[in-house]
């Protein structure tokens, strides 16, 4: 098959893994850099041009690998590549609804599958009223289209809480006001779904000091058994946001499992180091099937 990975870097770990990955299996790899494909789309055959080559011929299959910055402009890109007849193995709708924080968490709740309690609130005069809503400090706020806890802010009082969700609204940024789950402890379950499996599993322990478990920002991958539960849920999750490759990042709390995101592009590096799995070559056998 002649097939695409489609995202802004070919020298990070994840695209060279899939590169690779492909090649092993036999297929023609391609990396496409989003920011180089233009395209003509009032063509009769929709065209896509790739700067300084020709236009693109026809590919079987395209990985979407996408940061966010790139999210608009790839999933235009992404829907060019469908009219030409490719398999997607996320489609532009699924990406982006998984990364409008609030979008996954209405869609999460419409199947029942828990969440973290979490309010989103227009107007600085209803701030107090979200804060308590959750059940008051300390909260967790968040930017909606944030990665790798980079958006993620932990605020231990009301008045702390307050002062940030005001600052964010004054330069017009999206939040959500979510109840802090204290418990987790700087820990969290990342689940790698592909297709409607949980291929492989992480637990994730936040560096010292910090209560954002991303590896980003230093935290370390382990291996960990899931529950029947949490595999239900992962795949549910991936479902309900209608991606066929996700990792779903969850918390273990007092409670039950609680989900707090589903990312749509999600590292290899980590989970593949953690587990000793080959999820690139796993992603390129489901594009197969
Ligand atoms: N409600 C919460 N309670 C406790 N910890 C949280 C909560 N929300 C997020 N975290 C921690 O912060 C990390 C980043 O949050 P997440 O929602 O996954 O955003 P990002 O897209 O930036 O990864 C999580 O992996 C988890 O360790
Ligand atoms: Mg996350």
């Amino acid at each position: 098959m002649k097939i695409a990975v489609l995202a802004s870097n070919p020298d990070i770990y994840s695209n060279q893994r899939l590169m690779e990955a492909g090649k092993e299996r036999g297929h023609e790899m391609h990396f496409i850099a989003i920011k180089n494909c233009y395209m003509d789309i009032t063509a009769r055959k929709p065209e896509i041009h790739y700067r300084g080559s020709e236009i693109l011929k026809k590919f079987d299959a395209v990985i979407p690998r996408i940061r966010p910055s790139m999210t608009f402009y790839a999933m235009a890109v992404l829907r060019q590549f469908e009219m030409q007849g490719a398999y997607l193995l996320n489609g532009p709708i699924s990406i982006g609804r998984a990364q409008d924080k609030l979008r996954t968490m209405q869609l999460l709740c419409s199947k029942n599958i828990d969440i973290p309690r979490t309010g989103f609130a227009n107007s600085p005069l209803d701030t107090k009223d979200v804060i308590e809503t959750v059940g008051g400090a300390p909260v967790v706020i968040k930017l909606l289209e944030g990665t790798q806890g980079k958006g993620v802010v932990l605020a231990e009082t009301a008045k702390a809480a307050e002062s940030v969700i005001n600052a964010f609204k004054s330069l017009r940024a999206n939040i959500l006001v979510q109840e802090y789950i204290k418990e987790s402890a700087g820990v969290d379950l990342r689940c790698f779904v592909i297709g409607d499996k949980v291929v492989a599993a992480m637990e994730r322990h936040a560096a010292k000091g910090e209560f954002r478990a991303n590896i980003h920002l230093g935290g370390t991958g382990h291996k960990v058994k899931i529950t029947p539960a949490e595999r239900k849920i992962a795949v549910a999750a991936a479902k309900v946001v209608g991606l066929k490759v996700c990792g779903v990042d969850m918390i273990r709390s007092n409670s039950g499992p609680k989900v707090l995101e589903v990312n749509s592009s999600p590292g290899l590096e980590g989970v593949e180091a953690a587990t000793n799995k080959n999820i690139a070559g796993l992603m390129i056998e489901h594009v197969e099937k």
